[in-house]
């Protein structure tokens, strides 16, 4: 998408993309400062009326969404509050023993083959792994919330959607799906977990979301708490994992990029913010305009969509120089992945960045060289950037 992209950015930074139904078009930012403009002023731009589809939504699918992610003013700083405190630099820090851990073992394993895929033997299981652990949900149910991330995330991809290209169905699901059996099957677990620890004093993330009321006093109805529940098992998962994968990627690469982190693994940090700039996991969310209004000179009319394009953001020469150049010592980074600004900027920031700083502290410290040994293979996605494999060699170092 990148030579659109820069295209858009350089000649039209604010489209109209003229659609057909269920789109009805939208106006496509690809500008940083316009894209900052929009995420920070939620009363012009709501996120209430759907902010990861492009489709439009129905009064039954708006009211069916009320997490976080798609409320705005009162009721969307009560529900974050809800999670807030774990999600902190600090509280993440507390899994830190935990995560080299699990680092340790996946590298021990993957290694171990020699030839392996990136994609499943290093990044797919290791977010889904610390979030079993903050749901406190067995090991053994790993694999169901792997597969449902899956066939959600990668519900326009035929290899996982739900139902394949049969028109009407398909073109239902393809709403981040809120009615396909996938989000049906995590709903029945999540009321299932809810069951059990209602009224229990558990410190768990479901245990939480059942035993305590939001800041505004509203409690969570049934489908809150199943667009909450569904919400953290999606949100943090496939991203984390993609990130993981296109960061390695891109060192291949850049060998020169990779032999300086591991001789300077102190750079590390500053590496992670490169790594989520290059691999934008998240390309666009959307709000929707409440007011007629303009940005940089265009008019915007009262309820058109307008899609804000992280991955457009992230590669804007007027912010970062050479965008395209790989540089794991580029300062300031203020990308745009997490979002940039505004009150819905990623709750998970915090935890994604802990994770995929501790994969590569201890990948780098083990690897010689790796070596691309078949077809790197892309999701079919217009919202997440996404790999589903990537065979690679590792060599160790001695
Ligand atoms: C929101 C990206 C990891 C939980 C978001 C947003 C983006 C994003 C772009 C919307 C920002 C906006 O509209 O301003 C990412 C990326 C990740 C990641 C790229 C990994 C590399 C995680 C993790 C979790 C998480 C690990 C936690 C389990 C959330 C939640 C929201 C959110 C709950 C909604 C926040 C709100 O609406 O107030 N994320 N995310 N994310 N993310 Fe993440």
């Amino acid at each position: 998408p990148w030579a659109v992209f820069d295209e858009l950015r350089a000649k039209a930074p604010v489209h109209w993309d003229e659609e057909e139904a269920p789109n009805h078009g939208f106006w496509s930012l690809t500008r940083y400062h316009d894209i900052v403009g929009v995420l920070r002023d939620t009363e012009t731009f709501s996120s209430e009326r759907g902010t990861v589809n492009l489709e439009e939504l129905d009064a039954d699918q708006i009211e069916a969404r009320k997490s976080m992610l798609e409320t705005d003013g009162v009721r969307h700083r009560a529900l974050r509050k809800l999670m807030q405190g774990e999600f902190t630099p600090r509280a993440v820090a507390g899994y830190e023993t935990f995560l080299r851990g699990l680092t340790a073992t996946t590298l021990d394993t993957a290694f171990a083959k020699g030839e392996f895929d990136f994609v499943a033997d290093v990044a797919a299981d290791f977010p889904i792994r610390v979030l079993a652990r903050m749901l406190d949900v067995p090991d053994t149910d790993i694999h169901k919330l792997i597969d449902w991330g899956n066939r959600m995330v990668g519900n326009t991809d035929p290899e996982h959607a739900d139902v394949l290209s049969t028109s009407a169905e398909s073109e239902k699901y393809r709403l981040l799906p809120f009615r396909s059996p996938a989000a049906q099957e995590v709903f029945d677990y999540g009321n299932e977990l809810a069951r059990q620890r209602r009224g229990k004093s558990g410190t768990d993330l479901v245990s939480r979301l059942v035993n305590e009321t939001p800041s505004d006093g509203i409690p969570l109805s049934q489908r809150d708490f199943n667009s909450y529940f569904l919400l953290l098992v999606v949100a943090g998962n496939e991203t984390t994992r993609h990130t993981i994968t296109h960061s390695m990627n891109y060192l291949m690469q850049n060998p020169d990029q990779m032999a300086l982190l591991q001789e300077r693994p102190e750079l590390i940090p500053w590496a992670v913010e490169e790594f989520l700039r290059l691999a934008s996991p998240v390309y666009h969310f959307r709000r929707t305009a409440t007011r007629d209004t303009e940005i940089n000179g265009q008019a915007i009319k009262e309820g058109d969509k307008v899609v804000t394009w992280f991955a457009a953001g992230n590669r804007d020469p007027e912010v970062f120089d050479d965008p395209y150049r790989m540089d794991v010592t580029r300062n300031p980074n203020e990308h745009m992945s997490f979002g940039r600004g505004g009150p819905h900027m990623c709750l998970g920031n915090a935890l994604a960045r802990l994770e995929i700083r501790i994969m590569y502290e201890d990948l780098l410290g083990r690897v010689d060289s790796m070596e691309q040994i078949g077809e790197l293979s892309r999701l079919r996605s217009n919202f997440v950037n996404g790999i589903k494999r990537f065979p690679v060699r590792v060599e160790l170092a001695k």
